[in-house]
């Protein structure tokens, strides 16, 4: 058996799916990590936030290789635990007469449709921000050294109490206790086999700290932008 078949063949096992959708959720976890990171710095100012963008900006064809990656990661991660949800689904097409997931905690339960909600944010966001679709102004709006005014941006954008709400319930689908990366991040372990009873309940602990680190964090900025600590 040639080894493409052989991965061909891996990749259709249940196991195979969800090595896919851990791998490719540990990539984005460490995206979603440095994009805070790199978010955060507006509470240093407009100049550090405005340099830190252009900087981005100007890796050029570097930052394209990054950003194809994390899309092909995104959709093979969508699309694997879509794929996976619809064949368990499908496998068990009458509900348990007893409710046996009471076991499963209610974050792994609503995985799929907190899921749902971080791609219907990744999808707002995108327009809102990278693209400016609904305020093109954003696009051209320059500081005194004539680089992109991010700083500003944000603080137009969040100024939206409506836009801002979204963002934070975003965030809380994403990353509160209930969230999609607190059992996410824990399950990355799980599938990959680093489990064992003994350091189970610490990475769920450090799951769950880490998911609320990054809602904090996010929730910061449209947080500071509503009661007017960022201006
Ligand atoms: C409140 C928290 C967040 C803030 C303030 C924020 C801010 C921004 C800004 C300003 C940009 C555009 C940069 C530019 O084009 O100049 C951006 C791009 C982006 N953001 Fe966020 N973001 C936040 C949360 C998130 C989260 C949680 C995710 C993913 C789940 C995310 C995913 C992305 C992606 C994929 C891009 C496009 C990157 C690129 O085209 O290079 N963001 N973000």
């Amino acid at each position: 058996m040639s080894s493409s078949t052989l991965n061909r063949g891996f990749l259709q096992t249940s196991v195979g799916k969800k090595s896919i959708v851990a791998i490719t959720g540990a990539l984005l976890l460490g995206f979603v990590v440095a994009h805070m990171l790199g978010n955060l710095q507006i509470f240093l100012g407009s100049d550090q936030i405005n340099s830190y963008a252009k900087t981005l900006q100007d890796l050029g064809g570097l930052l394209w290789v990054a950003r194809i990656g994390l899309l092909v990661a995104f959709v093979a991660h969508v699309g694997m635990a879509i794929k996976i949800t619809l064949e368990n689904k499908a496998a068990r097409p009458v509900a348990y007469a007893v409710d046996k997931v009471h076991h499963a905690t209610l974050a792994s339960r609503i995985m799929p449709y907190t899921g749902l909600v971080i791609l219907a944010f990744v999808i707002y966001h995108l327009l809102h921000f990278t693209l400016a679709s609904f305020n093109p102004e954003y696009k051209t709006l320059l500081d005194e050294q004539n680089r992109h005014d991010v700083y500003k941006m944000v603080i137009l954008g969040f100024s939206n109490p409506l836009s801002s709400l979204f963002y934070i319930l975003a965030q809380a689908c994403l990353a509160l206790p209930i969230g999609h990366l607190s059992h996410g991040i824990f399950s990355i372990f799980q599938t990959l086999g680093v489990n064992h009873p003994n350091i189970d309940a610490r990475i769920k602990l450090a799951s769950v700290s880490v998911a609320f680190i990054i809602f904090a964090g996010n929730s910061s900025i449209p947080v500071a932008v509503l009661l007017g600590l960022l201006k």
